[in-house]
Protein backbone atom coordinates (compact mmCIF):
# COMPACT_ATOMS: atom_id res chain seq x y z
CA UNK A 1 0.00 0.00 0.00
CA UNK A 2 2.50 2.67 1.14
CA UNK A 3 4.85 1.61 -2.27
CA UNK A 4 1.62 2.37 -4.40
CA UNK A 5 0.58 5.66 -2.39
CA UNK A 6 4.52 6.77 -3.36
CA UNK A 7 4.63 5.59 -6.62
CA UNK A 8 1.21 7.58 -7.43
CA UNK A 9 3.06 11.29 -5.24
CA UNK A 10 5.94 10.63 -8.11
CA UNK A 11 3.98 10.82 -10.86
CA UNK A 12 1.81 14.02 -9.60
CA UNK A 13 5.28 15.45 -9.23
CA UNK A 14 6.59 14.76 -12.21
CA UNK A 15 3.01 16.70 -13.78
CA UNK A 16 3.39 19.59 -11.59
CA UNK A 17 5.93 22.25 -10.68
CA UNK A 18 4.48 23.88 -7.98
CA UNK A 19 4.42 21.98 -4.31
CA UNK A 20 0.55 22.01 -2.99
CA UNK A 21 0.37 23.55 0.48
CA UNK A 22 -3.75 22.64 0.68
CA UNK A 23 -5.93 20.10 -0.55
CA UNK A 24 -9.65 21.24 -1.16
CA UNK A 25 -12.00 17.51 -1.63
CA UNK A 26 -14.99 19.11 -3.60
CA UNK A 27 -18.50 17.13 -2.70
CA UNK A 28 -21.62 16.20 -4.85
CA UNK A 29 -22.60 18.99 -6.88
CA UNK A 30 -19.62 21.27 -4.93
CA UNK A 31 -16.82 21.18 -7.79
CA UNK A 32 -17.45 24.86 -9.24
CA UNK A 33 -14.49 25.93 -7.17
CA UNK A 34 -12.16 23.79 -9.09
CA UNK A 35 -12.56 26.28 -11.93
CA UNK A 36 -11.39 29.39 -9.93
CA UNK A 37 -8.14 27.57 -9.37
CA UNK A 38 -5.52 30.04 -12.15
CA UNK A 39 -2.52 28.51 -13.82
CA UNK A 40 -3.96 25.19 -13.32
CA UNK A 41 -2.65 21.88 -14.08
CA UNK A 42 -5.79 19.09 -14.30
CA UNK A 43 -5.11 15.36 -14.35
CA UNK A 44 -8.00 13.15 -14.87
CA UNK A 45 -8.45 10.18 -12.04
CA UNK A 46 -8.27 7.44 -15.12
CA UNK A 47 -4.50 8.88 -15.93
CA UNK A 48 -3.19 8.77 -12.55
CA UNK A 49 -1.74 5.07 -11.52
CA UNK A 50 -3.74 2.89 -8.61
CA UNK A 51 -6.04 5.82 -8.45
CA UNK A 52 -9.81 4.45 -8.15
CA UNK A 53 -12.10 5.88 -10.93
CA UNK A 54 -14.97 8.00 -9.14
CA UNK A 55 -18.37 6.32 -10.64
CA UNK A 56 -21.10 8.98 -9.43
CA UNK A 57 -22.91 11.74 -11.07
CA UNK A 58 -21.66 15.17 -10.02
CA UNK A 59 -17.96 13.85 -9.77
CA UNK A 60 -16.34 14.72 -12.68
CA UNK A 61 -13.25 12.88 -11.68
CA UNK A 62 -10.05 14.89 -12.05
CA UNK A 63 -7.05 17.07 -9.37
CA UNK A 64 -6.65 20.51 -10.28
CA UNK A 65 -3.07 21.74 -9.37
CA UNK A 66 -2.68 25.45 -9.21
CA UNK A 67 -3.39 29.21 -7.68
CA UNK A 68 -6.16 29.84 -5.30
CA UNK A 69 -6.50 33.08 -3.25
CA UNK A 70 -2.42 33.27 -3.92
CA UNK A 71 -1.66 29.72 -2.34
CA UNK A 72 -0.69 26.53 -4.22
CA UNK A 73 -3.54 24.25 -3.89
CA UNK A 74 -4.65 21.01 -5.25
CA UNK A 75 -8.70 20.61 -5.84
CA UNK A 76 -10.40 17.44 -5.87
CA UNK A 77 -13.09 17.32 -7.87
CA UNK A 78 -15.37 14.08 -7.22
CA UNK A 79 -14.20 12.16 -4.41
CA UNK A 80 -14.25 8.12 -3.74
CA UNK A 81 -17.27 6.62 -1.97
CA UNK A 82 -17.70 3.71 0.43
CA UNK A 83 -20.56 2.97 -0.98
CA UNK A 84 -19.57 2.51 -4.43
CA UNK A 85 -17.56 -0.34 -3.30
CA UNK A 86 -14.55 0.60 -2.48
CA UNK A 87 -12.88 -0.66 0.83
CA UNK A 88 -11.63 2.12 3.19
CA UNK A 89 -7.93 1.70 1.95
CA UNK A 90 -9.09 2.94 -1.66
CA UNK A 91 -11.67 6.05 0.10
CA UNK A 92 -9.07 7.78 1.38
CA UNK A 93 -5.60 6.75 -0.70
CA UNK A 94 -5.63 10.40 -2.01
CA UNK A 95 -5.85 11.71 0.96
CA UNK A 96 -2.15 9.85 1.63
CA UNK A 97 -0.98 10.95 -1.48
CA UNK A 98 -1.79 14.37 -0.39
CA UNK A 99 0.45 13.98 2.17
CA UNK A 100 3.58 12.65 0.16
CA UNK A 101 3.28 15.89 -2.01
CA UNK A 102 3.92 17.70 0.98
CA UNK A 103 -0.07 18.97 1.90
CA UNK A 104 -0.69 20.67 5.14
CA UNK A 105 -4.34 21.62 5.41
CA UNK A 106 -6.96 19.66 4.35
CA UNK A 107 -10.48 21.54 3.60
CA UNK A 108 -13.37 18.86 2.71
CA UNK A 109 -16.86 19.99 1.47
CA UNK A 110 -19.50 17.72 1.21
CA UNK A 111 -23.83 17.80 0.87
CA UNK A 112 -25.87 16.34 3.90
CA UNK A 113 -28.84 15.78 5.09
CA UNK A 114 -29.44 18.70 7.97
CA UNK A 115 -30.75 16.44 11.60
CA UNK A 116 -30.93 19.47 13.42
CA UNK A 117 -34.27 21.21 13.28
CA UNK A 118 -33.37 24.81 13.28
CA UNK A 119 -31.18 23.91 10.16
CA UNK A 120 -32.78 24.57 6.62
CA UNK A 121 -32.21 23.76 2.91
CA UNK A 122 -29.79 25.77 1.71
CA UNK A 123 -27.93 26.37 4.94
CA UNK A 124 -24.27 26.32 4.95
CA UNK A 125 -22.37 24.30 8.00
CA UNK A 126 -19.37 24.41 9.46
CA UNK A 127 -17.46 20.94 10.39
CA UNK A 128 -17.18 20.90 14.24
CA UNK A 129 -16.88 17.52 14.97
CA UNK A 130 -17.81 14.16 13.74
CA UNK A 131 -19.53 10.89 14.18
CA UNK A 132 -17.91 8.01 12.52
CA UNK A 133 -20.65 5.82 12.01
CA UNK A 134 -19.08 3.53 9.09
CA UNK A 135 -18.76 -0.27 9.43
CA UNK A 136 -15.27 -0.10 8.69
CA UNK A 137 -12.59 1.75 9.93
CA UNK A 138 -9.65 3.53 7.36
CA UNK A 139 -6.92 2.66 10.20
CA UNK A 140 -7.42 -0.60 10.46
CA UNK A 141 -4.74 -2.74 9.72
CA UNK A 142 -1.14 -2.44 9.80
CA UNK A 143 0.18 0.78 11.21
CA UNK A 144 2.44 2.70 9.50
CA UNK A 145 4.51 4.93 12.34
CA UNK A 146 6.15 6.78 9.23
CA UNK A 147 2.58 8.43 8.89
CA UNK A 148 1.34 8.50 12.29
CA UNK A 149 0.69 6.99 15.31
CA UNK A 150 -1.26 3.43 16.32
CA UNK A 151 -3.72 5.33 19.02
CA UNK A 152 -4.66 8.74 17.11
CA UNK A 153 -6.53 10.86 19.66
CA UNK A 154 -9.81 12.63 18.40
CA UNK A 155 -9.88 15.34 20.49
CA UNK A 156 -9.14 18.05 18.04
CA UNK A 157 -9.46 17.18 14.93
CA UNK A 158 -11.32 20.41 12.76
CA UNK A 159 -8.99 23.38 12.96
CA UNK A 160 -10.84 25.72 15.90
CA UNK A 161 -8.47 28.83 14.57
CA UNK A 162 -9.68 27.68 11.03
CA UNK A 163 -13.67 27.95 11.98
CA UNK A 164 -12.92 31.33 13.73
CA UNK A 165 -11.22 32.46 10.57
CA UNK A 166 -13.83 31.00 8.16
CA UNK A 167 -17.05 32.66 10.62
CA UNK A 168 -15.58 35.99 10.72
CA UNK A 169 -14.76 35.84 6.75
CA UNK A 170 -18.42 34.59 5.99
CA UNK A 171 -19.73 37.31 8.70
CA UNK A 172 -18.11 40.06 6.89
CA UNK A 173 -19.24 38.65 3.35
CA UNK A 174 -23.13 38.83 4.82
CA UNK A 175 -23.31 35.22 5.00
CA UNK A 176 -24.72 33.36 7.30
CA UNK A 177 -23.40 29.99 8.23
CA UNK A 178 -24.34 27.11 10.86
CA UNK A 179 -21.82 24.92 13.03
CA UNK A 180 -22.37 21.08 13.72
CA UNK A 181 -21.08 17.82 14.32
CA UNK A 182 -21.67 15.27 10.66
CA UNK A 183 -22.22 11.68 11.00
CA UNK A 184 -20.79 10.02 8.35
CA UNK A 185 -22.19 6.65 7.56
CA UNK A 186 -22.06 4.30 4.21
CA UNK A 187 -24.95 4.81 2.65
CA UNK A 188 -25.77 4.72 -0.30
CA UNK A 189 -29.56 4.56 1.33
CA UNK A 190 -30.88 7.95 2.76
CA UNK A 191 -32.28 7.35 6.26
CA UNK A 192 -35.33 5.56 7.39
CA UNK A 193 -37.34 8.18 9.56
CA UNK A 194 -36.19 6.49 13.11
CA UNK A 195 -32.33 6.61 11.59
CA UNK A 196 -32.62 10.05 11.27
CA UNK A 197 -34.05 10.67 14.99
CA UNK A 198 -31.22 8.10 16.39
CA UNK A 199 -28.32 10.33 14.47
CA UNK A 200 -29.86 13.35 16.14
CA UNK A 201 -29.97 11.78 19.44
CA UNK A 202 -26.91 10.44 18.95
CA UNK A 203 -25.69 14.55 18.91
CA UNK A 204 -25.23 15.17 15.25
CA UNK A 205 -26.58 18.04 13.13
CA UNK A 206 -26.16 16.75 9.92
CA UNK A 207 -25.58 13.56 8.13
CA UNK A 208 -23.73 12.24 5.21
CA UNK A 209 -21.87 9.37 3.16
CA UNK A 210 -18.38 10.75 2.90
CA UNK A 211 -15.52 13.02 4.91
CA UNK A 212 -15.46 10.95 7.87
CA UNK A 213 -12.91 8.62 6.54
CA UNK A 214 -10.22 11.05 4.88
CA UNK A 215 -10.46 13.76 7.52
CA UNK A 216 -9.65 10.53 10.08
CA UNK A 217 -6.62 9.89 7.37
CA UNK A 218 -5.71 13.48 7.22
CA UNK A 219 -5.65 13.70 11.05
CA UNK A 220 -3.46 10.39 11.14
CA UNK A 221 -0.83 11.95 9.59
CA UNK A 222 -1.48 15.63 11.45
CA UNK A 223 -2.81 17.59 8.45
CA UNK A 224 -4.97 20.76 9.94
CA UNK A 225 -8.84 20.26 8.50
CA UNK A 226 -11.64 22.54 7.84
CA UNK A 227 -14.76 20.91 6.80
CA UNK A 228 -18.12 22.17 5.59
CA UNK A 229 -21.87 21.01 4.82
CA UNK A 230 -24.09 22.07 2.76
CA UNK A 231 -27.21 21.31 3.50
CA UNK A 232 -29.39 19.46 0.96
CA UNK A 233 -32.69 18.46 2.55
CA UNK A 234 -33.73 18.83 6.09
CA UNK A 235 -34.82 15.61 7.70
CA UNK A 236 -38.67 15.26 8.38
CA UNK A 237 -38.51 12.35 10.23
CA UNK A 238 -42.01 13.07 10.90
CA UNK A 239 -42.94 14.17 7.44
CA UNK A 240 -41.63 11.11 5.32
CA UNK A 241 -43.45 11.79 2.51
CA UNK A 242 -40.83 14.87 1.89
CA UNK A 243 -38.90 12.81 -1.04
CA UNK A 244 -34.86 13.49 -1.30
CA UNK A 245 -33.65 13.22 -4.59
CA UNK A 246 -29.58 12.28 -5.71
CA UNK A 247 -30.87 15.55 -8.20
CA UNK A 248 -32.49 17.57 -5.38
CA UNK A 249 -29.37 17.18 -3.37
CA UNK A 250 -26.69 18.38 -6.68
CA UNK A 251 -29.02 21.08 -7.64
CA UNK A 252 -29.16 22.34 -4.15
CA UNK A 253 -25.56 21.69 -3.38
CA UNK A 254 -25.19 23.65 -7.01
CA UNK A 255 -26.95 26.79 -6.13
CA UNK A 256 -25.38 26.91 -2.44
CA UNK A 257 -21.69 26.38 -4.11
CA UNK A 258 -20.87 29.74 -4.53
CA UNK A 259 -20.93 31.18 -1.23
CA UNK A 260 -19.28 27.98 0.16
CA UNK A 261 -16.57 29.13 -2.21
CA UNK A 262 -16.48 32.16 -1.24
CA UNK A 263 -15.31 31.21 2.19
CA UNK A 264 -13.10 28.78 1.14
CA UNK A 265 -11.16 30.91 -1.07
CA UNK A 266 -11.26 33.72 1.84
CA UNK A 267 -9.76 30.70 4.58
CA UNK A 268 -6.77 29.87 2.11
CA UNK A 269 -5.79 33.04 1.26
CA UNK A 270 -5.43 33.86 5.69
CA UNK A 271 -4.04 29.94 6.25
N1 LIG B 1 -28.58 11.52 4.27
C1 LIG B 1 -27.36 11.03 3.94
N2 LIG B 1 -26.59 11.60 3.03
C2 LIG B 1 -27.03 12.72 2.43
C3 LIG B 1 -28.27 13.28 2.73
C4 LIG B 1 -29.09 12.65 3.72
O1 LIG B 1 -30.22 13.07 4.04
N3 LIG B 1 -28.41 14.40 1.96
C5 LIG B 1 -27.26 14.49 1.23
N4 LIG B 1 -26.43 13.49 1.51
Amino acid sequence: MLEKIKQTADFLKQKISIQPETAIILGSGLGGLGNKITDSVKIKYQDIPNFPVSTVAGHSGQLVFGKLAGKNVVAMQGRFHFYEGYGMKEVTFHVRVMYFLGVKNLIVSNAAGGLNPKFNQGDLMIITDHINFFPEHPLRGKNFEELGTRFPDMGKVYNTEYIKIAEKIANSEGISVQKGVYIGSSGPTLETPSEYKMFRIFGADATGMSTVPEVIVAHHQGMKIFGMSVITNESEPDNPNEETTHEEVQDVAGSVEPKMTRIIEGLIGRM
